[in-house]
């Protein structure tokens, strides 16, 4: 069975029955010939791809190669500023997702395991903006705070998360969006050189940084729940997908660091961003900044007696899964979902994070 259309199933039933009907509430989920913990944290990645694959599907729609004509154009243009290769990278990383999604989903059922399905909770409205599927979503991409201290943190030579270190934000995004809610965000301005105006520009640089933040959160994730799985199998999918993972961050990493400077007061809500220049902004970010060193950094690993060493960080297994849902929600990401969506999510969370390695 689905898990999740047990949700479905009972929408049309009242939230007093649903709520009751919700495996957060202590059900066990079917694993079929899969170690019990392998299936959980195979049920985790599927429900993140899934999110994934419906934030990159509005990306694509707005930002990726088939928008070729109409106002969504200067969205596309406001992205082109980082990249000339972006439209195609944002429909290739959205292509990744979905298979990342439905390659778990056809293991998991092959392996008479239940599978994850989020649909009864796709009901978030979409862009107006032309280009927008008008479908409802599970992802909010309209008031991102967008943490971009991976900027810093992959910079750093002395400190690591794993570690308790933090570490600056690189940009301050807060309440932003990174798509056009409508054509209303998208204005020309001709005395720019790229003819898109500030207002626009704003919400491409967003997202140029929100890529990055999401794929470096699926680097760090696949890494960290891949210490607790047990068959060797599926030790393999969660490597291989999650290299792929790091190969978009990379992308992203190189990318975001070409937004251009500006600063914009957001005429909808009120929320002021400043974009820096993170090479030249006198007193602000200094040689860690840098735009180019977008090479993950050498720096403590395990133990600080150990030579430093050039890893991919937080790896850090212990409540991994619960971390990465924390993470997305304080982003905004979830802004508007409902609670049985949250308890849904904590529940697979609570399960991977539960799965322990035997053998
Ligand atoms: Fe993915
Ligand atoms: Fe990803």
């Amino acid at each position: 069975m689905k898990k999740g259309a047990a949700a479905a199933g009972a929408a049309a039933l009242g939230s007093a029955l649903l709520s009751e009907r919700l495996p957060a509430q202590g059900a066990e989920e079917a694993s079929g010939s899969l170690h019990k913990g392998d299936a959980a944290i195979l049920r985790f990645l599927a429900a993140a791809e899934i999110l994934e694959t419906d934030l990159w599907q509005q990306y694509n729609e707005l930002g990726g190669v088939d928008v070729t004509s109409g106002p969504t154009l200067l969205y596309v243009t406001g992205l082109e500023q980082l990249d000339g290769d972006m439209p195609q990278y944002i429909s290739d990383n959205t292509d990744d997702e979905l298979t990342h999604e439905k390659f778990i989903n056809a293991y998991l059922a092959s392996k008479g395991a239940d599978t994850v399905d989020l649909t009864p909770f796709a009901n978030l409205q979409p862009s107006t903006a032309d280009g927008a599927k008008q479908v409802g979503r599970l992802t909010n991409l309209m008031h991102l705070n967008v943490d971009t201290s991976w900027w810093t943190r992959y910079r750093s030579s002395t400190q690591n998360p794993d570690f308790g270190d933090t570490f600056r934000q690189a940009q301050t995004i807060n309440n932003r969006t990174a798509i056009p809610r409508s054509n209303d965000d998208l204005v020309a301005d001709a005395s720019k050189m790229s003819g898109v105006s500030d207002r626009t520009q704003a919400i491409a640089n967003v997202a140029g940084f929100h890529f990055g933040t999401i794929e470096q959160g699926g680097t760090s994730l696949y890494p960290s729940l891949a210490q607790r799985v047990t068959n060797v199998e599926v030790l393999r999918i969660v490597l291989s997908i999650g290299g792929t993972e790091i190969a978009h961050f990379q992308t992203w990493h190189d990318k975001a660091g070409n937004a251009p400077p500006l600063t914009d007061i957001d005429p909808v809500t009120g929320s002021k961003v400043v974009f820096h220049d993170l090479n030249n902004d006198p007193g602000f970010g200094g040689e860690d900044f840098q735009t180019n060193l977008i090479m993950p950094e050498p720096t403590i690993f395990l133990n600080r007696n150990f030579p430093a060493c050039s890893i991919i960080r937080p790896t850090n297994t212990k409540g991994a899964a619960m971390a990465a849902l924390h993470g997305l929600t304080a982003s905004n990401l979830f802004l508007g979902q409902s609670k049985q969506f949250f308890a849904f999510l904590r529940d697979l969370a609570e399960d991977a994070d539960d799965a322990r390695r035997d053998g």
